[in-house]
């Protein structure tokens, strides 16, 4: 590996979450905690860095939860920012500066970068016509429109972004649109807004993109690049007509405001302005001055905005480039998309009830979903979290490996070498001994290296493999089984004892270490184990890493703190009925439109004939019905149509207990393309019909007919 030139200094940044509802575990896993890891590295470096983040405020997002609450948009932030601001803190992102876009500094930034730009004649003028709702009397902007997505097909999509499937659309692109809030299909209307010509800087985007960062950027973020480039880019409008958000700062600009997604990533500089000026430092910079490392972390959601649309607005501003946008992909839960709104997502605020406030030393339980988000993030591909993988993480390795080496070390120290750290004998210095200290020497360079790529996963897995060494090392050793050599006093003999020195003083180091290493990852376990060792924080500093003299011999050490418990099977069990519960409340209280006004859904356009008549739709019996392991919503049908049996996977698990629906006849598309859910092969489609209550029920014959009739 090249050596890393290494830069003057870091600016690290995560997403700035809507200040518009609690936020989740996979956002964690997402943009903050891998940020918060790197972040914590870079300071053991003891590198000139700033980790900023904060509120967004801005938006339909924020307006349209203001309506969903009755309340007003300001009640809004400032309820979500603290309790975002919270949360974090809680789970021990340890932010520079957790700022808000609707802080005054904010408002001043975003306002001179747009005159900036404006007055360099970088931003284009335009008179389109765009959606208007004649009954609200308003533009229709972003979260304001809602249809189906041209992609995946998601009936509710936003104008500005489908969250079911990451896309990021613009208004024309939904198929049906209709109005958030009065439910009804949009008119055009002439309006004119402010565009940043993304058009003209595709040569510039292309050469940054995809000739300088090849080597170094995540291959999902290329691809996405890749593929809006290779699409061409259009002119994007920075402004919309709402009434809340940042007032475009020109006199012929009435009633607009700054586009969120113009503003939010300013947040980014007005957040190290706060910083600076908090701290008594220079902004500049952070964001001027080229030998900064800039690096983004965000969802993949997010992949345009930082890569393609803002790199343009800092290089006609003039400011440095991120170096880096280590975006993950999507964490799903339990088999299925995590989601706030369905109700099928653990919130931060409820793992920090649930287990971290709940009990005395709750923090050890912080450590543990760090490391399980960390373990299981989506670095290159979506993944998953199972309430069974966290306790199997944190039962198995993180209390069997991590835990158990050090209170076995811990424990024989305090019992075989009198609680202080023992000589290590030269002429009983084996190559166990030997081996383990070079191992924890190149575990330092390896976990550096890892950290340093963005590779989260592999790092911390150097970290517990070094701790299984340090188990293997132990268990070859036995000390505890060397103590018995005793002699006339029933003390171990001088060469016993002196094998029981080494191991201990060998593990002893092996423990001190493994503290720096676990440090960026799991901040409150390296905290405790500083305490057992009866040394101070700096001891954390990286250039301490790799090194095997880090505890003087003779120095006496703390009793062992517990530094992680198991989860109970009950907690599991727990979890996941409160996590069904959830949904299936959220499920038969949701309105059946995505509108706020209860509507029900907009005709599809209308096809011919001869299109319905490609649909072959059949009658069948359910002959037997079963659960769908790791998917809560999904049952496993077999349906007889009488010439042949079927197995069908039907979402309707959340609405019938199988036990109840055998027997039952049904209507079933009979030539729908196979389709595999949770690999099972899916031959059809029962049809069920949507009550206004969200609950789904069969559509059957009237009476019972034979299995396998023509419907039409
Ligand atoms: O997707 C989101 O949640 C946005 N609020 C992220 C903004 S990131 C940045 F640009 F501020
Ligand atoms: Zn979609």
């Amino acid at each position: 590996m090249q050596p890393m030139k290494q830069p003057k200094r870091y600016l690290i940044t995560s997403a700035l979450p809507y200040a518009n509802g609690l936020k989740h575990i996979g956002h964690l896993a997402g943009a903050y905690l891998p940020a918060d890891t790197y972040v914590r590295y870079l300071r053991a470096q003891k590198r000139d860095v700033v980790y900023v983040c904060g509120s967004d405020e801005h938006g339909a997002a924020i307006t349209i939860q203001a309506m969903k609450e009755k309340t007003t948009p300001k009640e809004i932030v400032d309820k979500y920012h603290e309790i975002l601001k919270s949360n974090m803190g809680d789970l021990g992102i340890s932010f520079d500066i957790y700022h808000r876009t609707s802080s005054p500094i904010h408002h001043e930034t975003a306002k001179e970068f747009f005159t900036a730009l404006n007055d360099k004649g970088e931003l284009e003028i335009k008179e389109t016509e765009q959606f208007y709702d004649e009954e609200a009397k308003t533009f229709l902007a972003d979260r304001y429109i809602v249809g189906t997505c041209p992609v995946c097909a998601n009936e509710n999509a936003y104008g500005d972004q489908c969250e079911r499937c990451g896309t990021s659309l613009s208004p024309e692109q939904l198929i049906n649109p209709r109005s958030t809030l009065s439910g009804n299909p949009p008119i055009k209307k002439q309006t004119k807004h402010w565009y940043l010509p993304l058009n003209k800087h595709e040569e510039f985007l292309k050469n940054w993109v995809l000739a300088e960062h090849r080597e170094d950027w995540k291959t999902n973020v290329l691809g996405q690049c890749k593929s809006w480039l290779d699409a061409g880019l259009q002119p994007r409008a920075v402004t919309r007509d709402l009434d809340w958000g940042i007032k475009v700062p020109l006199t012929d600009a009435q009633g607009k405001v700054l586009y969120v997604w113009f503003d939010a990533p300013i947040g980014y500089i007005s957040a190290t302005k706060q910083w600076a000026l908090d701290n008594n430092k220079d902004w500049q910079p952070y964001w001027n001055d080229k030998d900064t490392k800039l690096v983004h972390f965000i969802g993949k959601d997010n992949i345009v905005f930082h890569c393609i649309i803002f790199p343009v607005m800092l290089k006609l501003h003039g400011n440095i480039l991120p170096d880096n946008v280590p975006a993950n992909e999507f964490m799903n839960l339990e088999g299925d998309k995590m989601s706030t709104s369905r109700g099928w997502s653990i919130e931060m605020q409820d793992y920090i009830d649930d287990f971290v406030k709940k009990e005395n030393g709750g923090d050890m339980l912080i450590d543990s979903l760090r490391y399980y988000l960390t373990t299981i993030a989506p670095e290159n591909k979506d993944s998953e979290f199972t309430w069974k993988g966290f306790q199997d993480a944190v039962n198995s390795e993180l209390v069997a490996i991590f835990g158990n080496f050090i209170n076995r070390t811990w424990v024989l120290m305090h019992k075989l070498c009198k609680g202080k750290v023992p000589v290590l004998h030269a002429d009983v210095f084996d190559n166990a001994d030997k081996e383990l200290f070079a191992a924890i020497e190149s575990s330092k360079s390896k976990i550096e290296n890892l950290l340093e790529e963005y590779r989260f996963r592999d790092a911390l897995f150097e970290v517990i493999d070094l701790a299984r060494k340090g188990n293997k090392y132990m268990q070859d050793k036995q000390p505890w089984i060397v103590a018995k050599q005793t002699n006339d006093d029933r003390q171990p003999t001088t060469e016993a004892q002196k094998s029981i020195d080494n191991c201990l003083h060998v593990c002893l180091q092996l423990t001190a270490n493994l503290a720096i290493f676990i440090n960026p990852f799991l901040p409150f376990t390296a905290k405790k184990m500083l305490n057992m060792m009866k040394v101070v924080d700096k001891m954390l500093e990286w250039e301490n890493a790799g090194k095997s003299k880090l505890l003087s011999v003779g120095y006496s050490l703390r009793e062992p703190q517990l530094l992680f418990r198991k989860i109970e099977d009950a907690e599991v069990a727990a979890q996941i009925e409160k996590l069904k519960e959830r949904s299936k409340k959220m499920e038969t209280n949701k309105p059946s439109t995505n509108n706020l006004t209860a509507t029900v859904a907009t005709l599809k356009p209308t096809i011919q004939f001869d299109d319905f008549a490609k649909i072959d739709l059949r009658t069948g019996i359910i002959l037997s019905a079963e659960k769908v392991a790791k998917a809560d919503k999904l049952l496993k049908l077999e349906v007889d149509l009488g010439f042949e049996k079927r197995t069908i996977v039907s979402g309707i698990a959340l609405h019938y207990q199988p036990e109840d629906i055998i027997g039952k006849q049904v209507v079933i598309v009979a030539n729908l393309a196979p389709r595999k859910m949770k690999g099972i092969e899916s031959n059809g489609m029962i049809l069920m019909a949507e009550d206004k209550d969200g609950k789904l029920h069969f559509v059957s014959p009237e009476n019972q007919i034979d299995g396998g009739s023509g419907v039409s």
